[in-house]
C-alpha cells in the first residue's frame, strides 16, 4: 500500500518530456482541457498523478513536481498504436463525438485498452494510502474504476468524463458496451460535463445491462449476461461541468507583459478594423473546415474584406499518426491555401494560419486581440477556449460566437449562439457578431465574465471531490 490520500489517474501526465536537438531533456505542459483545468486544482494539494509520460518506451521513476508525486505508467510503441491512438482515439473518440467520422473497431486494440487499463489500475493502487480518494479522468481509463475496486474496496473512487457521453443509440454499437460500463461502474460517483450526458449514460445501464435507474442514481445487482460482477451496488452519475482557474488566468491577461504582446500582435497583423479569430486543437470535432466555408463565403460576398477584418485560425498540432486528423489538416490547408489566393493581397492576408502550439501567455495575448472569437464544434464536451477568452477579455471587449453543441452552451447563454451545420446561419451570426451594438456586446460579455468567474475550476472540483465523498457507500469487498 502507498502513501497517497489523494490520487488522480489520467492518460497523460500533466507534463511530457521533451529532448531538445542538443540532447537535454525538458518537461512542458501536456495538450488539451483537461490538463489545463486538473493542473490548476493539484497546484496546491498533495497528492500523486498517475499518468504517461507522452514518449513510448521504459518510463522514468516517479519524482517530485512541487507538491505532486508525479507516477508515470510506461507504453510501448504498440500500446501507443493500440491503446491511445487506435482504442482511445480512433473507437471511443469518434463514437462518443456523435460519429463525426466513423469509428473503427478492432478486437486487438479493445485487449491492448484493457491491458493498459489494468496497468493504470495497479499503479495507482501501489501509491494510494488505505481509505484514499481516486479520481480517474476521461475515456481512455473507462475500465479503471472497477479494476481499482476489485484490488481495492477500501478506496472511494471517483471518475470524471472530459467528453460528450453519447446517446445510446450511438454507444450500442460498441461491441464491447457491456464491459465499459461495468467498468465504470466500478466507481462511487461518476461525474459528467452536461445532465445529458449523465442521462446518456444511465440510459445505457438501463438499455444494456439492465440496471435500474431513479434520479441520478443507477442501481446495478452486479450480474449481467451470466457474469458476476462486484456484486449489487448503487452510484451516482450526474453533471458537474468543468471550468478554468479564472483568476489565475485573468491575473496572466492581465500582466503588462501579455498586454503589450497583444498590442504587438495587433500591429503586425495591420491593425485591422476587426479580427476573428479560432484557437482549436486539429481536431475534427471542432468544426473548423464549417468555420472556413462560412468564413470563406463572407469573404466572397464581400461582407468582410482584407485588411479592415482578417481571421487568425490558431490549430494546434494533435493526435498526427491518426489518419482522421491527417487527412483533416489537408483538407484545412487546402481550403485555408484556397481563400487566401482568392481573397488576400500583396502585404493583406485574408486568413492567418497557425499550426503550432503556444503557451498560455501568447494565448492570452492573442485573445486578447480577437474582436469576434469563433468557437464552432460540431460536439465538445465543454470547450474552455471560450471560458479562457471572455476571462482573457479585462477591458470587457470582445463577442464570442459559441456553437450549441458545446458544453459551455449550457452556461455561456450570453455568447452569440449558432449551429455550425447551418453556413448561412453561421455567417449571419459571425456578421452580427461584428456589427452589433457596442452596448449590447459589452453586456453580453460582461454577462459570460460573471458566469465563468462565479463557477471556475475550484468550485469544479470542490463540487466534484463533495460529491465523491457523500456518494452512496457501497458494500466492502466482493459478493
Ligand atoms: C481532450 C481530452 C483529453 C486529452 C486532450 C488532448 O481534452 O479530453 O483527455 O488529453 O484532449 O488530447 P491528447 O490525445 O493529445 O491527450
Amino acid at each position: 500500500r502507498g502513501t497517497y490520500d489523494f490520487v488522480v489517474a489520467a492518460n497523460r501526465l500533466p507534463v511530457d518530456r521533451h529532448v531538445e536537438p542538443d540532447g537535454t531533456t525538458t518537461w512542458q505542459t501536456s495538450p488539451g482541457g483537461l490538463v489545463t483545468a486538473m493542473e490548476s486544482v493539484m497546484r496546491d494539494r498533495e497528492g500523486a498523478w498517475v499518468g504517461w509520460a507522452g514518449f513510448p518506451g521504459e518510463a522514468p521513476e516517479p519524482f517530485d513536481d512541487g507538491p505532486l508525486r508525479l507516477v508515470p505508467v510506461p507504453l510501448s510503441a504498440e500500446e501507443i498504436a493500440d491503446y491511445y491512438e487506435g482504442f482511445s482515439n480512433d473507437t471511443l473518440w469518434p463514437l462518443y463525438h456523435d460519429v463525426i467520422v466513423p469509428p473503427t473497431f478492432h478486437r486487438s486494440w479493445w485487449h491492448c485498452y484493457r491491458a493498459v487499463n489494468e496497468r493504470f489500475a495497479e499503479a495507482v493502487c501501489e501509491v494510494a494510502a488505505e481509505g484514499a480518494t481516486v479520481w480517474v479522468h476521461d475515456y481512455q481509463l473507462q475500465l479503471v474504476p472497477a479494476m481499482v475496486r476489485d484490488r481495492r474496496p477500501d478506496l472511494r473512487i471517483g471518475w470524471f468524463n472530459h467528453i460528450p457521453f453519447p446517446p445510446v443509440e450511438l454507444f450500442a454499437q460498441l461491441p464491447w458496451r457491456a464491459s465499459i460500463l461495468r467498468g465504470l461502474l466500478g466507481a462511487d460517483f461518476l461525474g459528467f460535463q452536461r445532465p445529458d450526458d449523465a442521462r446518456n449514460f444511465r440510459r445505457a445501464c438501463r438499455a444494456v445491462l439492465g440496471a435500474r435507474a431513479a434520479g441520478d442514481q443507477v442501481r446495478w445487482d452486479g450480474t449481467d449476461d451470466g457474469r458476476t460482477g462486484a456484486g449489487p451496488r448503487t452510484v451516482r452519475a450526474a453533471s458537474v461541468p468543468i471550468s478554468i482557474d479564472a483568476s489565475g488566468f485573468q491575473r496572466l491577461a492581465d500582466s503588462p507583459e501579455v498586454c503589450e504582446r497583444a498590442r504587438e500582435i495587433r500591429e503586425s497583423l495591420g491593425d485591422p478594423d476587426v479580427v476573428l479569430m479560432g484557437v482549436d486543437r486539429l481536431d475534427y470535432t471542432k468544426g473548423i473546415r464549417h468555420r472556413l466555408r462560412a468564413i470563406g463565403e463572407l469573404f466572397e460576398d464581400g461582407d468582410i474584406a482584407p485588411p479592415d477584418v482578417t481571421f487568425v485560425q490558431v490549430a494546434t498540432p494533435s493526435r498526427e499518426r491518426v489518419e482522421a486528423y491527417r487527412t483533416l489538416r489537408e483538407q484545412i490547408e487546402a481550403t485555408v491555401g484556397r481563400i487566401n489566393g482568392d481573397f488576400s493581397h500583396l502585404g493583406d492576408t485574408a486568413v492567418h494560419y497557425l499550426h503550432q502550439s503556444y503557451p498560455r501567455e501568447e494565448m492570452a495575448a492573442l485573445f486578447q486581440v480577437a474582436d469576434v472569437m469563433l468557437v464552432t464544434p460540431l460536439r465538445d464536451g465543454m470547450n474552455l477556449v471560450a471560458k479562457e477568452y471572455v476571462t482573457a477579455r479585462h477591458d470587457g471587449g470582445g463577442a464570442l460566437v459559441l456553437s450549441e453543441f458545446t458544453g459551455a452552451a449550457e452556461e455561456l447563454r450570453a455568447a452569440y449562439l449558432c449551429n455550425p451545420h447551418d453556413i448561412e446561419g453561421l455567417k449571419e451570426t459571425i456578421v452580427r457578431a461584428i456589427r452589433d451594438d457596442p452596448a449590447e456586446k459589452s453586456r453580453r460579455m460582461a454577462a459570460l465574465r460573471r458566469r465563468v468567474r462565479r463557477h471556475d475550476v475550484q468550485t469544479w472540483a470542490e463540487e466534484f471531490l463533495a460529491a465523491l465523498a457523500s456518494a452512496p457507500q457501497r458494500p466492502r469487498g466482493r459478493s
